[in-house]
């Protein structure tokens, strides 16, 4: 153990092994501690509550972020306790919403820097720069270019605030032990022109490089990260659109690699949408789906919904043509010459329409999904086309941060007088509406990605393939409960998060040994062979 390895002050300052206040009595003689700590041992349960109580003196959740950032620094045991105590209460403070507002200030509430930090300066000598990380078995990085940082467009490497958070979830709700885990920022610059002006911005105070020498950065760091560490899977985070689909394909058959924007939002989406549909008693294969955007998170949700439709049936072909999108410029129909070539695949044969209301009284979605970035999006006249042609309008604004969400969960409900199902990417409150309470679900990635990492990490998976975001949809949907159901919950509760990510994990585990993509031997009994993997914050 790190403890052996580190005494005295030394080993009061490294967050893995640091106990604060509760190393026992020989510790204390043993590693050298005597006079450093208060007399009084305490049990971590006390530390628990002293942390709580301090949060709660706290009034903006920004300074409970940057509070739970320096436990992250000090005693990660303490951490991941509280975490995983109460995960509802908690995720909102170390993950969205909060940190949105964290990267759109990180150079100003930046204390000490965690992760590393890798720029387009640096190219030629990334694997040098990569060992200067101290842990030598790394096996899960989130990286992130700060592109996109949620709905808040080009924060550079501002946008670090997104890996940070969330490696610190995979080890939350999923048990990820954190001393494998990377936090990854590339540093190609910023268009950000207020970051450019602040003196504060940490980062390279250049605009954003792009085209071939951003590709050969890109590619450099797949290949010197694979050397370096060689059991890694590769998160992306938070990149542009063009940039996130450009680079996912260019690597999934490659290496052991996903992107949680595209893959994650996918999987959630899907199982909101197989959940939707167990609860109205009708096939999966009679949902029609009409986006609002068609970028990465459009496109990724798109193409999983496609092959489940696959899966359970359909061809191809009838697949697609229950899957409709609509864009800045409006309608994805044949007659455009804006499109993308991911976007193809979308389009179809129809007139053309800038008035999303309209598409909707044409095409009769069953589920509208906003992936758009543009709050406010889904207006009255939207949610009452939706209720005209529907008995229960599936409504889902997937933007973050709450703000560019393209409805208020109370807009929801009282513009379709209480019909709508609701789930958003980011949270809201319950609604009264005549009377009744309704419980908007968090179309959360939350219940895909920390399984996720969990099974590939137990695993030793050498791919990431979709099938397995398939199994996690599919895991996900078959836990939510009848009694959730009857509250009009179509996702789990945040709450119980591990439970939730360990069956997930198993059902994904299950599809990595079945496609003899793991680096290991079947295990005879999967659930406890993860169980015995899973990190579990306690001081040893
Ligand atoms: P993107 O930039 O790739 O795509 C945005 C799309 O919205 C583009 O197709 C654009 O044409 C369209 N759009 C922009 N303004 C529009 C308008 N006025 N009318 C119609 N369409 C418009 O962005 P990406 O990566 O697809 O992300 C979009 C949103 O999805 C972000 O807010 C992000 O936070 C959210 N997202 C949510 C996740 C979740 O779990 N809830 C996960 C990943 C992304």
């Amino acid at each position: 153990m790190m403890m052996k390895e580190k005494k005295g002050y030394s080993l009061l300052r490294n967050p893995h092994s640091n106990k604060d206040t509760a190393f026992t009595l020989e510790e204390r003689k043993l590693f050298h501690l005597e006079g450093l700590l208060p007399d009084k041992i305490e049990t971590l349960e006390t530390q628990i509550l002293r942390i709580k109580g301090q949060l709660n003196q706290i009034e903006l959740p920004i300074h409970k972020y940057s509070y739970l950032s320096n436990l992250l620094e000090t005693n990660q045991t303490l951490l991941f306790k509280i975490i995983s105590s109460e995960p509802a209460k908690f995720l909102p403070l170390v993950y969205t919403p909060t940190v949105g507002e964290a990267c759109q200030k990180f150079g100003h509430i930046l204390r000490r820097p965690r992760g590393l930090f890798i720029s387009i300066n640096q190219k030629g000598r990334i694997k040098e720069i990569l060992k200067n990380w101290p842990v030598k078995d790394i096996r899960f990085t989130v990286v992130t270019d700060g592109g996109r940082i949620l709905g808040l467009g080009d924060l550079g490497i501002n946008g670090m605030g997104i890996p940070i958070g969330k490696l610190a979830l995979y080890t939350a709700c999923a048990g990820v032990p954190p001393e494998c885990s990377l936090p990854i920022v590339l540093d190609v610059g910023t268009n950000n022109d207020d970051f450019l002006k602040d003196p504060l911005y940490p980062g390279l105070k250049q605009k954003r490089v792009t085209g071939e020498a951003y590709d050969e950065f890109i590619e450099e760091f797949v290949v010197a990260i694979n050397e370096v560490y060689p059991k890694i899977c590769i998160q992306w985070e938070d990149f542009k659109g063009v940039d996130a689909i450009r680079i996912l394909n260019k690597f999934q058959d490659k290496v052991c690699t996903y992107n949680d924007d595209i893959q994650g939002t996918a999987a959630i989406a899907t199982a909101g949408i197989i959940s939707i549909s167990r609860l109205m008693g009708k096939p999966f294969i009679e949902q029609r789906i009409l986006f609002f955007g068609a970028g990465a998170a459009a496109f990724g949700i798109a193409d999983l919904l496609v092959q489940k439709f696959q899966r359970d049936g359909l061809s191809k072909e009838e697949a697609l043509d229950h899957v409709w999108m609509f864009d800045i410029n409006g309608l994805l129909v044949k007659s455009r010459t804006d499109l993308a070539d991911y976007q193809q695949p979308f389009v179809h044969e129809s007139e053309p329409s800038n008035d999303f209301a309209k598409a909707i009284l044409q095409i009769k979605p069953t589920a509208i999904i906003g992936v758009s970035t543009v709050g406010g999006a889904f207006n009255q006249q939207v949610i009452e086309n939706m209720s005209l042609v529907n008995d229960r309008p599936v409504i889902f604004p997937y933007s973050n941060p709450t703000s560019h969400s393209e409805c208020t969960a109370e807009q929801a409900y009282t513009w379709s007088k209480g019909k709508a199902i609701f789930a958003s990417g980011s949270p809201f409150a319950p609604v009264m509406y005549e009377g009744k309470t309704f419980t908007p679900g968090q179309g959360n990635n939350v219940f895909i990605f920390p399984a996720m990492g969990l099974a590939i990490f137990a695993t030793k998976a050498k791919r990431v393939t979709d099938e397995m975001f398939i199994a996690a949809a599919e895991a996900v949907a078959e836990q939510v409960t009848q009694s959730d159901y009857e509250n009009g919950l179509i996702y789990p509760s945040v709450n119980d998060i591990l439970k939730v990510s360990l069956n997930v994990a198993i059902k994904i585990a299950e599809q990595v040994f079945t496609a003899r993509l793991a680096g290991i031997r079947r295990p005879k009994d999967i659930r406890l062979f993860i169980q015995n993997k899973i990190y579990d914050p306690h001081y040893v």
